[in-house]
This record gives C-alpha cells, structure tokens and sequence, in this order.
C-alpha cells in the first residue's frame, strides 16, 4: 500500500522534535455573518489567536518547533529579540521562557510605539523578561547585540540559546496545513482561498502543505512591514527550507507566490483606515477581535478582494487568525471611532 500525500506529510512531521508550549489544533470556526458581508459563500477563521503563550499567535506554534533543542541542550535562558513597538515573538518567548523554567532575556529595538507599557511590553515585564532596549532600529545590530549577550552568559556559566524564527519553525505552519485541511474535510468542503498576515514565514509552512496536500488552496499573505527586495523571496526561501526539512519533493516557483505590500501604508505598526473598519466587521459580526498591526491589514485585504469582485460570491475562504491581540491596547487612541 502506498502512503497517501496526507500520511506521508503527517509522519515527516511527527518526526521533528517539539515541546508542549502551544494549544494545537486550534479550532477552525465558520463565520457566516461577515462572509455574508463581504459577499462571499463561506469563511472560516482558523484561530491561532488561541495558541496559549500569553494571549496567543502564530509565535506559540513556531516555538512549539523552534525550542525543542533549546530544551534538548538544557538552555537555561532564552533570548529574543524584536521591535519595542509591540513584539509577540519577544511576549510569546518571555511566557515560554516561564514555562518552561528558563530565564528570558529580551532585546528590543526602538520603533513606533516605543517606550510605552502597554500590550506585549506591558506583558513582557509580568512574564519576568530581563527587557534590554536598544537605541536601534536595525534587526543586524539587534541580532549581534543577542550574540553579544549570548556570549557573556555563557561567560558567567549560564547556557543561553538565541531564538531565531527561521528555522525549524516553517514546520510548524506546514502543520496547520494539514490541521485546515482535516478540519475542512471534516466538514464536507474545501477552500478556495487562505488569506493571512506574513511577511513570507507563516506563508511559506503554508504553502509547503498546500502544495502536498494538492489542496488547491490560493494563499493570499498580505505583508505587515515593507521591503525593498522582492516580496516573495522570505517564503520562497523558507518553503525550500522547510521541504528540506521534511524531505519532501516540493518546489514552490517564485511566480506562484502571493506576498501583497499594498495593504501597509501607512506605514508598519501604523493603523490604516481599512485595517480600523476590519476590526470593527469583524469584531460586531462575529465577536472575534483582530490586532491593528497584521490581521487587521490581512483582513483588509480580504475584504478589498471581495469589493473589487477578486473573491467570487462562491468563494470559500480561511483567514488564518495569527493573534498580536496585546497591541490592541497599545493602540486604543486610534482605534476607537
Ligand atoms: C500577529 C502576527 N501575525 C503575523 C506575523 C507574521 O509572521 P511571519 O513573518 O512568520 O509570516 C507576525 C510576526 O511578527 C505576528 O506577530
């Protein structure tokens, strides 16, 4: 008997090593009021905003990956590092850090928002993280600066492991693949479309899986932070990393991927207009809240594709909810009418 592409995938998966710090599977909840206001035939929220680790997101599930070593090497301080705006890796690192019994130390970098204690750098201080603020607004220097700080633990005897998100954890969105997959088939359907806030790593897991899965599925990542290179080339490394990974004949053509910039301005970390009345759609027709900083723009994204006739009235579409719902309260000047 031959494997079939689901159990082929679901057994490379079980095979990669992960600790039990997020809540998976997270549901797929069907949200008919808001499909019927954007004019479509179905939508489902696949809720990563459920993760666990502080108020949720996509971060839980990648560490779920990405810190089996730090586990299997007895690391005893976790570092990360992120924007001192609103950082859910560096939140989601600090609560798996406490959970997991290590020490947290985090290297944030100066950007909109900073300095305020409020949303994940309120949380970050509860959760116990040693908060080390940068005067930078470079990843490079925030990066060396984790190094720098890696080096002098491992001075004092302490066993430090820097966290990087570009790695195992492509997985763990290749995972969630398969979890929409079983959850739609569960269901007797199938999608058309995967809309979800990427700058191409979620994206890529995501692809990965769809790929495998002959799903079909047209996954639409709506980027939270510009660039000047070519939007593709984060998920179109990552997906070859994580084929890699899993030992899997996929190959993603740059050409086929979807990473959309039109939906940031005004700026990352910056409220839009559209991404504001998202959050009020979704919140009044479904009782769901998205942050202001990714979802809301990938959701304002779905719903530009519905107005401009892109999503047909038979569309069947997954927004994957990757969670940031701490910053809702960094930002509540801006997001009240
Ligand atoms: C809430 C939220 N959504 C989406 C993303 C984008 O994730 P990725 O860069 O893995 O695609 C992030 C990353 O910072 C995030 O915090």
């Amino acid at each position: 008997m031959t494997d079939s592409p689901e159990s082929l995938l679901a057994e490379r998966i079980a095979a990669i090593p992960t600790v039990s710090v997020a809540k998976v599977p997270t549901p797929l909840d069907e949200a008919p009021r808001a499909a019927a206001a954007l004019g479509i035939e179905r939508l489902w929220i696949k809720r990563d905003d459920l993760t666990g680790l502080a108020f949720g997101g996509n971060k839980a599930r990648k560490l779920r990956y990405e810190l089996a070593p730090a586990v299997a090497e007895r690391a005893d301080v976790l570092i990360a590092g992120g924007g001192v705006s609103q950082s859910n890796h560096a939140r989601q690192c600090a609560a798996a850090a406490a959970q997991l019994g290590m020490r947290c130390v985090l290297v944030l970098r100066n950007g909109p928002r900073g300095g305020a204690r409020q949303g994940n750098v309120l949380l970050d201080d509860l959760l116990g993280a040693d908060l080390r603020l940068l005067e930078t607004e470079s990843p490079d220097e925030t990066l060396a600066e984790m190094d720098r700080l890696a080096d002098e633990l491992r001075s004092a005897g302490r066993r430090p492991f820097v966290v990087e998100l570009e790695g195992l954890s492509v997985v763990a969105y290749v995972e969630c693949a398969l979890e929409i997959w079983r959850q739609l088939r569960a269901l007797d359907t199938t999608a058309t479309h995967v809309f979800v806030a990427s700058d191409g790593g979620t994206q890529a897991g995501l692809l990965v899986g769809s790929d495998i899965l002959e799903t079909g599925w047209v996954v639409v990542a709506v980027r939270p932070h510009p660039t000047d290179g070519d939007p593709r080339d984060i998920a179109f490394e990552q997906a070859r990393l994580g084929s890699k990974l899993l030992d899997l004949p996929v190959e993603i053509p740059r050409e086929a991927i979807l990473n959309l910039q039109d939906f940031i301005a005004p700026g990352y970390g910056v409220v839009s207009d559209a991404g504001r009345d998202a959050i009020h759609m979704l919140a009044r027709t479904e009782g769901v809240l998205l942050d202001p900083v990714y979802t809301a723009k990938a959701f304002a994204a779905l719903t530009a594709w519905a107005n401009a006739g892109r999503l047909g009235h038979d569309s069947r579409v997954v927004f994957v909810h990757t969670g940031g719902l701490p910053a809702l309260f960094a930002y509540a000047d801006e997001l009240v009418e």
